[in-house]
């Protein structure tokens, strides 16, 4: 893929945060989503590539906009898969809490896992986990090793889980290990990425969480050199029958990252709406509002953070006051 396009995707996830962050904390999650999703996809249109989305929105038959399998992009310049979440953390804006963000992961056609809306249990950790986690094992021998291989007591580790009640036995255990614990309400590709960062006191992220959330973290955690093991947990026959369609024959199989993102070269690009551990939400001033994004690229490993000033009176930004 053209490196230009890096920031080109910039501009995409930073006009979705844009728009969806002027509802933070009003209580109105679905009024966020819809704001982010029509910014990042109109903006999407002026980028030079033939983009298919594979992870979006929803079904062709139930979502309008950013749906799985539609065409977007300019019409020329790289056939590319797209995944997309332009409001990651719904709950989290509509209650004004740190972690949402918008993003979005870009890959060579036929390079993303096409992972349909259902549960992916997933451990994720920065490079020192590499050949080290183990998803069949219990948490406490991945504690111990992800400890011994960093060079950390198991009591100085920081991980992070979804404070849901099918948990329950994964906190008791990671508490009886004795590492650090972070719960989360909601938002777990933030936390999946801080873990392959350096000093976001992140360490590990895991437990179940959405597949195609687990999708474009992979991206991130690929360009990070970090290590990830996921596998579906298809819930019924509906999804068992959505997973065979999209390829996936083998729904017990631990996935690697190359199972998740194909190949060395993918994007992940993300901005941020409300404050969370690698990115500040968006500041909206009286003559310009301030983004924070970060944008990634495996095939070098560059790791760009971007901070724009988008004046407010410029016609393309999105989200103005009325
Ligand atoms: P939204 O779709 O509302 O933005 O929620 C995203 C998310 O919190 C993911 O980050 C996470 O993987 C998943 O939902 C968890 O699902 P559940 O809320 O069903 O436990």
């Amino acid at each position: 893929m053209e490196r230009e396009l890096a920031l080109e995707f910039v501009r995409v996830t930073e006009a979705a945060a844009l728009a969806s962050g002027r509802l933070m904390g009003r209580g109105d999650k679905n009024g966020a989503d819809q704001l982010a999703v029509d910014a990042m996809r109109s903006m999407l249109d002026t980028v030079n590539i033939q983009g298919t989305v594979v992870i979006g929105e929803g079904e062709m038959d139930e979502a309008p906009m950013l749906y799985i399998g539609e065409q977007i992009g300019a019409g020329f310049g790289d056939p590319v898969d797209i995944a997309v979440d332009p409001l990651e953390g719904t709950n989290l804006i509509a209650k004004g809490l740190p972690g949402a963000i918008a993003v979005m992961a870009v890959a060579p056609r036929h390079c993303l896992l096409h992972a349909p809306d259902m549960y992916m249990e997933k451990i994720v950790t920065g490079s020192a986990g590499v050949g080290v986690i183990d998803l069949n094992a219990p948490i406490k021998e991945n504690l111990a090793a992800l400890a011994k291989a960093s060079g950390k007591s198991i009591t100085d580790l920081t991980v992070v889980v979804l404070d849901r009640d099918r948990h329950r036995q994964l906190i008791h255990d990671i508490r009886s290990a004795g590492a650090r614990i972070k719960l989360i309400t909601d938002g777990d590709v933030s936390p999946a990425v801080a873990a392959c960062v350096d000093g976001t006191g992140v360490d590990m992220l895991v437990g179940m969480g959405g597949a195609p959330e687990g999708v474009i973290a992979a991206a991130a955690v690929k360009c990070l050199g970090g290590e990830m093991k996921a596998r579906l947990k298809p819930e019924d026959d509906y999804q068992t029958q959505r997973m065979l369609e999209m390829g996936i024959n083998e729904p017990d199989r631990v996935l690697g990252l190359d199972d998740l993102v194909k190949g060395d070269d993918v994007l992940y690009v993300a901005t941020g709406i409300t404050d969370g551990d690698l990115l500040q939400g968006v500041r909206y001033g009286a003559l310009y509002s301030t983004t924070h994004s970060v944008v990634m690229r495996s095939l070098t490993g560059t790791v760009r953070y971007v901070t724009a000033h988008h004046r407010n009176d410029s016609k393309k930004i999105y989200g103005k006051r009325a």
